[in-house]
């Protein structure tokens, strides 16, 4: 067995407008490329490859630092490492780019050892790197990071994942502009509670979302692609949203809400033409605000992460 690995981890669409906390999609760009290496001291290092992130080294503060001293704990083995991250989903970008970190550590980490641990096996340890970062426990990033597709969660504790089979013409848009928002400053825009006509809202869109993905009804999807917990606190966190969210339904998108956290904003569409036509409206959009933006059109990545070599 070789003794370094390099893997590709998927960049993620937490929340998925009705489903805070507990429903995420993994998508097929960007992503994290990240080569693990087996040391032959105990001990992990991780190189500081990509100085425009300020990531940090300590492996106490990093995402793939924590994740992976959490499955070494697990398996209860003193192996050393050295993590070198080649390309990176933008940090505080709103797609997951914690979660593959912490995701790519130990997906790596596990198959240099021999795969003593299942992929879903590997979720408590990646949970506790991401725990890092947004200062809260979430699946809806790590989840779908790890095991591809659409995860939903129903339990953390003890930890249960549902995945669902995305319908087969699904393609998601995700734009992200140039800014930084962190996952923590972003919850904490959240009101402390929520009226039981928001639960019941929330609820009913979660649940239809959920069916309307099962059954590849997008008639359904439309309707329940609407989020009454988090999108009307946070859109003040990120200039244009509404503009934004406009001009993707006008050009045909089943829905817009904020991709996890922020700022970047995701749509679906059934359809691959409509979503270009989404994606550089939305783009145009945040350009009239100053903003500049990267925009991805995908389907959803239904195999997670990937060996590259
Ligand atoms: N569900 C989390 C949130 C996702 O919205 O805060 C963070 O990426």
């Amino acid at each position: 067995m070789s003794d370094s690995i390099k893997v590709y981890i998927p960049a993620t669409i937490a929340n998925v407008a009705s489903g805070f906390d507990v429903l995420g999609m993994a998508i097929d760009e960007p992503g994290d490329v990240v080569v693990v290496r087996k040391t032959t001291t105990p001990g992990i290092v991780i190189k500081n490859t990509l100085p425009q992130y300020n990531l940090p080294t300590n492996p106490a503060e990093n995402t793939a630092g924590v994740s992976l001293m959490a499955y070494l704990k697990t398996i209860e083995s003193d192996q050393g490492f050295e993590i070198d991250i080649l390309e990176k989903v933008n940090p505080g970008g709103g797609m997951g780019s914690s979660a593959a970190s912490a995701v790519a550590s130990v997906f790596a980490a596990n198959k240099l050892m021999g795969s003593p641990l299942a992929d879903e096996e590997l979720l408590p340890a990646a949970l506790e790197g991401e725990q890092v970062a947004s200062k809260a426990i979430h699946n809806d990033n790590v989840g779908p990071a790890l095991l591809g597709g659409i995860v939903l969660t129903t339990s953390y504790v003890p930890l249960r994942v549902i995945k669902i089979t995305p319908p087969d013409d699904l393609v998601c848009v995700v734009v992200y502009p140039h800014m930084k928002l962190n996952t923590a400053d972003s919850r904490q825009a959240l009101p402390p509670s929520y009226t039981m006509h928001q639960a019941t809202e929330q609820s009913a869109n979660l649940a239809g979302l959920v069916a309307g993905l099962i059954n590849s009804d997008y008639e359904l999807i439309r309707d329940c692609l609407v989020d009454v917990l988090a999108e009307p606190y946070r859109k003040k966190l990120i200039p244009g949203f509404d503009e934004v969210k406009s001009a993707a339904l006008e050009n045909g998108a089943l829905g817009c809400s904020i991709s996890g956290a922020g700022p970047s904003i995701f749509a679906l569409t059934n359809d691959y033409d409509v979503a270009v036509r989404v994606m550089e409206a939305m783009k145009v959009e945040f350009g009239k605000g100053g903003l500049d933006t990267d925009g991805y059109v995908s389907k959803v990545n239904a195999d997670g992460p990937r060996v590259l070599d």
